[in-house]
């Protein structure tokens, strides 16, 4: 029987135990602050910030949101980053990507303080985690890690292959599953567009993580039996209903569900999970910066 991974459970789970750590601080009069920040029209983006939002509320973050007109200098990002790294009641800043064309990408990630940056895509902490000395692990790439764990999946020793080299996922989850740490000490293969067999790839991993954002690009004749499958992607994709579209992963899900031993959905598998990693980024840097002791798992 393949094992269907339930994402929301698991991200419950971590978010009942970030609840307790919410409390901590609340405790010692302290209310973790996370602000989001976007400068897009974007409608999956505009919704995804919305989960964000709203998944604080949940355990008592607080959520403060701005949203620029994208049509506007970038210079009104930047003193808005600004402003948010000054406010000592902000203890994490997620500045929503894509930011529009005209704005420079790496500039707004370096403008945000690393004390703050919850995505953990700033050039410091970016160079900690090759390090191996991590302070804000990715959160998509953390929750991937997360689920497995709560999937009973070892990495240890094992094969994995990642498809896709993103910033976002694909690089931070190939830095972590190479570490020497609980669920690290992998083999990993990192795959992408110019990868020239990657089915060759795919049949021989023990565990395939598949984030390159193009539309159910691995199915089952990709696949030997009992691989484990993680589905990072998540893209519309016309559809004859309602809303005029549906979501689908980088998995085609139902000819992988024959072959893999385990498989998260799409929705439903690592989508909570990266809204669960970023409440634990926020009480672990409101921790930080606070000096209370958080404790996290
Ligand atoms: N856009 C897509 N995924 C992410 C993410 O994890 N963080 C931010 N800031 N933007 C994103």
């Amino acid at each position: 029987m393949t094992r269907i991974i339930d994402g929301n459970e698991v991200g419950n789970r971590i978010r009942n135990e970030l609840e307790g750590r919410v409390d901590t601080l609340e405790q010692q009069g302290v209310t973790p602050g996370l602000a989001t920040v976007l400068m897009s029209d974007d409608g999956a983006s505009e919704t995804y910030v919305s989960m964000k939002q709203q998944a604080c509320d949940e355990i008592g973050i607080e959520s403060y949101h701005h949203e620029i007109d994208p049509d506007t200098s970038s210079d009104v990002l930047m003193d808005r980053i600004d402003a948010l790294n000054e406010n000592p009641g902000v203890h994490g800043i997620l500045v929503q990507m894509p930011v529009p064309d005209h704005v420079d990408e790496q500039a707004v990630l370096e403008r945000i303080d690393p004390m703050k940056d919850v995505d953990g895509f700033h050039p410091e902490n970016v160079g900690r985690l090759v390090a191996g000395n991590p302070r804000f692990k990715p959160c998509t790439p953390h929750g991937v890690q997360k689920l497995l764990a709560a999937t009973d999946v070892e990495t240890e020793g094992k094969d994995v292959i990642v498809v896709g080299r993103s910033d976002i996922v694909g690089k931070p989850m190939m830095n972590l599953l190479i570490q020497k740490a609980p669920m690290g000490n992998a083999t990993v293969t990192v795959c992408h567009s110019r990868t020239t067999d990657l089915a060759e790839k795919t049949k021989n991993a023990d565990v395939v993580i598949a984030a390159a954002g193009v539309p159910e690009l691995v199915d089952g004749t990709m696949l030997s039996e009992d691989t484990v499958v993680v589905d990072v992607g998540v893209s519309r994709v016309d559809a004859d209903n309602e809303r005029g579209y549906e979501i689908v992963g980088d998995v085609e899900f139902e000819s992988a569900k024959q072959k893999a031993s385990a498989i998260t959905p799409v929705p439903g598998g690592v989508g909570p999970l990266t809204i669960a990693m970023l409440l634990y980024n926020t009480v672990k840097a409101a921790g930080l910066q606070t000096g209370v002791d958080v404790t996290l798992p």
